[in-house]
């Protein structure tokens, strides 16, 4: 037997409940798939608003009852027949079917093995369970929604979360001048990370003086949507993350700036590139907080305060 969490309900954070279920084999593994002992599994704002029958729930692809969880690091227990380049006892990572059922709050998990792939060594698995999601979104955002280079700048609002920390070092990495807006407690650690400029979003001053300024603007915090915008010169690019936007993009429309809603997937390449970031040290997801598996619901509260640093994992006792 092992442990996951199963949702009978939509709700609050109480309806993620721990289960004992049977762990599964190679005998039930199609050919494509592989079995992963979970070490880690990321906790991210689409596993709230699914939670709450919002997210992928709203949009038909889950139903009840079901396993949460998308983002999971861990070890390869056993494999498909037609599987290769993965072997038992391999550290791997991924983003699980997203945005279909992933089922990776759970300690053991069986994926398409097209959706993981190896744990760079430089990686711990906590830190490996924090990254697809996050990293995958910001690489679309800026190399595929938009194509960011040298000499372009690049605002990032939330720039202290899951997403806005990778975002900054992704951007850095492309050579843009980057302004991250956090709170300021994040603004010594997000300069580290490669920021040029931080803001707090509760400073108006310095916020109005971005106003058409940057080329492209990336909008991963509600409250700061209107600035995003405003920071945006004619001609830039304001990309948004989640529903909701229809006014925004009339108004870039009106602005003559490009708007551009942005929805990650589990796509192989992109999980492939920040992989590979990652291994070479050039992004490094900041872990948080870390709850025991049992604890989803802890860590979902976490989440919805609205103010994470980095990621919020959950991690199982197997850390093989
Ligand atoms: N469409 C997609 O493909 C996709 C993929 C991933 C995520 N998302 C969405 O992108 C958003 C960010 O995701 P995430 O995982 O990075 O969330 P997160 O880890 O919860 O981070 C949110 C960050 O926003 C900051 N923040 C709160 N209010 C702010 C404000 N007014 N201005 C600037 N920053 C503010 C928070 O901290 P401080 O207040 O302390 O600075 C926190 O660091 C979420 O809405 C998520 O659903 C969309």
């Amino acid at each position: 037997m092992s442990v996951k969490i199963v949702q009978q309900a939509f709700g609050g954070p109480e309806v993620l409940e721990p289960m004992n279920a049977d762990t599964p084999t190679v005998a039930d593994l199609a050919p494509d798939e592989v079995l992963v002992a979970v070490a880690a599994a990321g906790v991210n704002p689409i596993d709230v608003m699914t939670r709450e029958g919002g997210g992928m729930a709203a949009a038909g692809v889950i139903t009840l009852p079901f396993t949460p969880g998308w983002d999971v690091a861990g070890t390869v227990e056993a494999i498909g027949s037609s599987v290769t380049g993965l072997t038992v006892g391999q550290r791997v990572l991924g983003l699980a079917c997203f945005p279909k059922e992933g089922r990776a709050y759970a300690e053991y998990v069986i994926v398409p093995a097209e959706d993981v792939t190896a744990t760079p060594d430089n990686l711990t698995n906590e830190q490996a369970g924090g990254l697809p999601m996050a990293a995958m979104t910001a690489w679309q955002a800026f190399t595929d929604t938009t194509r960011v280079g040298p000499d372009q700048r690049v605002l990032i609002t939330g720039a202290g979360g899951g997403v806005g920390h990778l975002a900054v070092q992704i951007a850095h990495h492309l050579g843009a001048h980057v302004t991250a807006i956090a709170s300021t407690g994040k603004h010594e650690w997000l300069r580290g990370l490669g920021a040029d400029e931080t803001i707090d979003y509760r400073d108006n001053e310095a916020v109005a003086a971005l106003t058409d300024t940057v080329d492209v603007a990336l909008n991963l915090a509600a409250g700061s949507r209107e600035s995003a915008l405003q920071s945006v010169r004619a001609g830039g690019t304001l990309i948004a993350l989640g529903g909701g936007s229809e006014d925004l993009a009339a108004q870039a429309e009106q602005a003559g700036i490009r708007f551009a809603a942005t929805h990650v997937h589990t796509q192989r390449d992109w999980l492939e590139s920040v992989v590979e970031l990652a291994a070479q040290g050039i992004i490094e997801p900041t872990v948080s907080e870390v709850f025991d598996l049992a604890e989803a619901a802890a860590a979902h509260r976490s989440v919805e305060s609205g103010h994470s640093t980095g990621k919020i994992v959950l991690s199982t006792t197997r850390q093989s």
